[in-house]
């Protein structure tokens, strides 16, 4: 009889105090990533110093967890630290703008999203995966910021170059570049959301 007591109480122990219910956990975790959702902005002065490896692979997991059209996963993300790859990056995206200024704002990280042409939906999985870096970014303290012109560069015989040289093959189109690094500057405030946004029909 002791011994019934006793497993009973210690069952209602374990269930109180192990086992937050679904929604309880669910409120937690979608306020949390809500925030970052709403909190993240294109940050666009960079400290010198590359961030730890661990970090940039956290960002670089959530990119490869964003949908994609039937889970085809048409993305690919080249993660470049190398300086003078970066610098090389740096210059041939200048050069599409006719510039000479580094569009990366100083950031040491370029983490380059491609996507395969042979996808139809590849335009919007690259996107999504561009999205999910940022996002990523924000949360695990490091500044980020879509850079453009990535489709250019890949298309230029300089960038096919690189790609051959990393040994990527396939009809790959550039998508983005996520630049990141630690930020050098305070979280900009967003601008107001334009007021007809959203539109709902009840
Ligand atoms: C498709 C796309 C291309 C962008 N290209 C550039 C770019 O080349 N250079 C840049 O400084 N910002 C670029 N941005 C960042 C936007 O300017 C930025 O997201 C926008 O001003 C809103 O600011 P926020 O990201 O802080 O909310 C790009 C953003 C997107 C979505």
């Amino acid at each position: 009889m002791k011994y019934i007591i006793l497993s009973a109480v210690f069952s209602l122990f374990m269930l109180s105090s192990c086992c937050n219910t679904p929604k309880e956990n669910n409120d937690m975790n979608q306020n949390e990533t809500l925030e970052v959702l709403k909190t993240r902005r294109s940050i666009r002065a960079y400290q010198d110093s590359v961030p730890p490896m661990e970090l940039i692979e956290k960002v670089l997991e959530a990119g490869t967890y964003a949908p994609t059209g039937k889970g085809n996963q048409s993305p690919i993300i080249v993660a470049v630290t190398d300086k003078a790859t970066r610098d090389k990056l740096s210059q041939l995206n200048a050069a599409v703008l006719g510039g000479t200024n580094d569009p990366f704002y100083g950031a040491p990280v370029v983490l380059i999203v491609l996507a395969d042409r042979q996808y139809p939906t590849y335009l919007y999985d690259g996107s999504l995966v561009m999205g999910n870096l940022m996002n990523a970014a924000h949360a695990v303290g490091l500044g980020s910021c879509w850079i453009h012109r990535a489709k250019e560069v890949f298309d230029s015989e300089e960038g096919k170059a690189l790609l051959k040289e990393w040994g990527i093959e396939g009809d790959y189109e550039g998508i983005g570049n996520c630049i990141l690094g630690y930020p050098a500057q305070a979280n900009p405030a967003p601008k107001a959301r334009k007021a007809d946004y959203v539109h709902y029909v009840k």
